[in-house]
């Protein structure tokens, strides 16, 4: 990735940013502004940005359970123009390293079956699959769900 997009938390400054990426990256199933709004105040979510000096190039939702070890990636989105330069692959670790200090050891998540690149995406760090959820997306579309095992990493670098 390069060295002049950074990885941040996002802050209610973001929310329009936030949304209208939304808006461009899906289809259907759209966090609405007032779930933006509830996860960017919320203790239990965390929401990283990253950016450039253009603005908000992806971001990345993870949601945490009181009481339980399994975080679970709820949205992550690159804009078109920005993809296939490791923004997604820098927010997953981001997002991985955020859980990890929270005390969590899984990441879960649900990705639509016919989602090849985001599969991809999540094979090559290292999620597998372990189970199926039909019709889990508002258009009908069936999910896969997908685990990592957070491992403690070897790298000193800090949590955004
Ligand atoms: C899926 C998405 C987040 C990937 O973002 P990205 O920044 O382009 O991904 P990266 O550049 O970090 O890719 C990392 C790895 O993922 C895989 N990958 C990502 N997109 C891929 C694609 N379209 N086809 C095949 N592999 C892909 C590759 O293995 C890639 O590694 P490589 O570049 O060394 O080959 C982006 O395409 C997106 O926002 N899509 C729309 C929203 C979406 O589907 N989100 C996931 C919902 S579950």
């Amino acid at each position: 990735m390069s060295p002049t997009i950074r990885i941040r938390h996002a802050t209610l400054a973001d929310l329009p940013a936030l949304v209208a990426l939304e808006r461009r990256a899906f289809t259907t199933d759209h966090l609405s502004p007032r779930q933006y709004r509830h996860h960017l105040t919320n203790p239990r979510a965390l929401v990283l940005a990253a950016v450039d000096t253009s603005g908000l190039l992806g971001k990345a939702v993870v949601l945490f359970r009181k009481g339980s070890s399994v975080a679970r990636l709820y949205s992550i989105a690159v804009d078109d123009a920005a993809r296939g330069r490791g923004i997604a692959k820098a927010l997953l670790r981001a997002v991985e390293r955020g859980a990890r200090t929270r005390g969590c050891t899984r990441m879960r998540l649900e990705v639509a079956q016919k989602n090849i690149g985001a599969i991809a995406l999540y094979e090559k760090l290292g999620y597998r699959r372990f189970g199926a959820c039909a019709r889990f997306y508002e258009d009908g579309a069936d999910a896969w769900r997908y685990e990592k095992i957070l491992r403690v990493e070897k790298s000193t670098k800090s949590s955004p």
